[in-house]
């Protein structure tokens, strides 16, 4: 049993605490904006923020988040950052499957909140565990500095 801050709400599970925060998220609370990818910590698309940090919640276990607040692809719009780094992927139509989409935008996000002004470097820093199939990284890169002039 554990409870955990779900974007902004106590949520209490009863799961053992080393199962991985993405098995709780999608099938325990039905937050299935969050992709599985690859469970070994390598395609960045089950990135989630941990007190404002993007991890990756198929290697993260429930104990390392108790007492700590997590957001998820659902509620990140509602943060300043979140909110421009999805207008401006709606802008440049960024996406193509969609699939590794949440992951990037979790990470841009987390980039632009404590990064206002990134440069070439920093995004490639930032965005480097987040893999994209369809190559959409030019228009990931191009959204994330047009997030960055409304930021
Ligand atoms: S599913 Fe977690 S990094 Fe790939
Ligand atoms: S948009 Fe298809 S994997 Fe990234």
């Amino acid at each position: 049993m554990a409870t955990l801050n779900i974007n902004g709400r106590d949520v209490t599970v009863d799961v053992p605490t080393d199962m991985p925060i993405l098995w709780v998220l999608r099938d325990v609370v039905g937050l299935t904006g969050t992709k599985f990818g690859c469970g070994m910590a390598l395609c960045g698309a089950c990135t989630v923020h941990l007190d404002g940090q993007p991890i990756r919640s198929c290697v993260t276990p429930v104990a390392a988040a108790t007492g700590k607040k997590i957001t998820t692809i659902e509620a990140i719009g509602d943060t300043p950052a979140g909110k421009k780094v999805q207008r401006a992927w709606l802008d440049l139509e960024v996406v193509q499957c969609g699939y590794c989409q949440s992951g990037q935008i979790m990470s841009a996000s987390a980039l632009l909140a404590k990064n206002a002004h990134p440069s070439d470097a920093d995004i490639d820093g930032a965005m480097s565990g987040n893999i994209c199939r369809c190559g959409t990284y030019p228009r990931i890169r191009a959204a994330i500095k047009q997030a960055a002039k409304g930021a």
